[in-house]
């Protein structure tokens, strides 16, 4: 066994139920996070010989999808299953009655029968909500409006094995202050990361997103907004956009082309960061609107890396959360 997951093993690495944000690991959870993905990534190709190949024996996971997914979903799937676990699926965009927050009794049903869920849904608070009413159940966020903790988690692996070393470093995120951007802001200020927004003037990271990051910032790292994006982006060591359209937003789609125009990368912005910077992307991505074919399928672009680590972060995540409870 190796030492880092035999550590883990006999540690208990947290004993957090939820992770609905990234707020609600501490920076040494979000660490050790970072690391047990790291080694779970080397471990995956023993197969059934990895050291936590029956690590969740036989719990069962569900996963409820109020929104589309291709990565998430996957890789949960197949997290589950490479930890001795089974996945549970309701997914798809579902029907109206079949939503996570239609149902206020779903909890307590499956906390009777499964151990966690993973859920993608539309509001934050219906989440909260969900895991409020379930204590014993563990719920992870798949994607709301508001964050995408486990995209960020995916992110930080990534950075780390392009730059070396987390701290320090600057990441300049350019586009729509969402879900993705919020998510990112909280773990870069944890990790001592200093994060440049750039966005249109309406389309700002939340204040309240800025003040989390704020109190949560560790080794001086700084959040900045601005709205341009060549300010934003000047000696960034990597450079990161998502969608100017997210889930839900379908009929801003013309106005937000319009308006989100300026926060394209192309090779130009890319020229204006560190050289050697990394673009990033969680996917999907809309070549031609927020990136260019060029910058996307350029060295740069570390956007598959991104989507790859999805998988293995998420196996450290319901190592973490879901380990102790299965008396490891
Ligand atoms: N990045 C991401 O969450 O992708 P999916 O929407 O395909 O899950
Ligand atoms: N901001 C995007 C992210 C997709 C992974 C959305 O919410 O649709």
């Amino acid at each position: 066994m190796s030492s880092v997951v035999e550590s883990f093993m006999t540690q208990a690495l947290t004993h957090r139920k939820d992770y609905l944000s990234v707020l609600d690991f501490d920076a040494a959870d979000f660490e050790r996070c970072l690391q047990l993905a790291a080694q779970l990534k080397a471990d995956r190709a023993l197969g059934r010989l990895a050291p936590t190949a029956d690590a969740l024996n036989g719990r069962h996971v569900a996963l409820l999808f109020d929104k589309p997914s291709l990565r998430t979903r996957t890789t949960f799937e197949i997290a589950i299953r490479e930890l001795g676990g089974h996945g549970r699926r309701r997914c798809s965009p579902t029907s109206r009655s079949a939503r996570v927050n239609r149902s206020p009794t779903s909890p307590r049903n499956l906390e009777r029968w499964v151990d966690a869920v993973v859920i993608r849904t539309f509001s934050q608070h219906v989440l909260k909500e969900f895991a409020a009413s379930a204590p014993r159940l563990h719920v992870v966020n798949a994607l709301t409006d508001e964050e995408h903790p486990c995209q960020a988690i995916a992110d930080f692996l990534t950075l780390q094995e392009h730059l070396g070393h987390l701290r320090g470093r600057t990441i300049a995120y350019v586009g729509d202050g969402n879900n993705v951007a919020t998510s990112l802001a909280h773990a870069a200020s944890m990790l001592g990361v200093h994060v440049h927004i750039a966005s249109p003037e309406a389309y700002q990271l939340p204040h309240m997103v800025v003040q989390q990051a704020t109190s949560v910032a560790r080794h001086g790292a700084r959040l900045r907004l601005f709205t341009d994006a060549a300010d934003a982006v000047a000696g960034a060591d990597a450079v990161y956009t998502d969608t100017w359209t997210s889930m839900g937003q379908e009929r801003e789609a013309e106005v937000r082309r319009r308006i989100f125009a300026p926060c394209q990368v192309n090779d130009e912005l890319m020229s204006l960061a560190k050289p050697g910077a990394r673009f990033m992307h969680c996917l999907p991505a809309h070549r031609g609107e927020e990136v260019t074919s060029e910058v996307f399928e350029s060295e740069a672009s570390v956007v598959f890396d991104q989507a790859e680590n999805r998988l293995h972060g998420q196996k450290a995540l319901l190592l973490m959360l879901l380990a102790p409870s299965a008396g490891l």
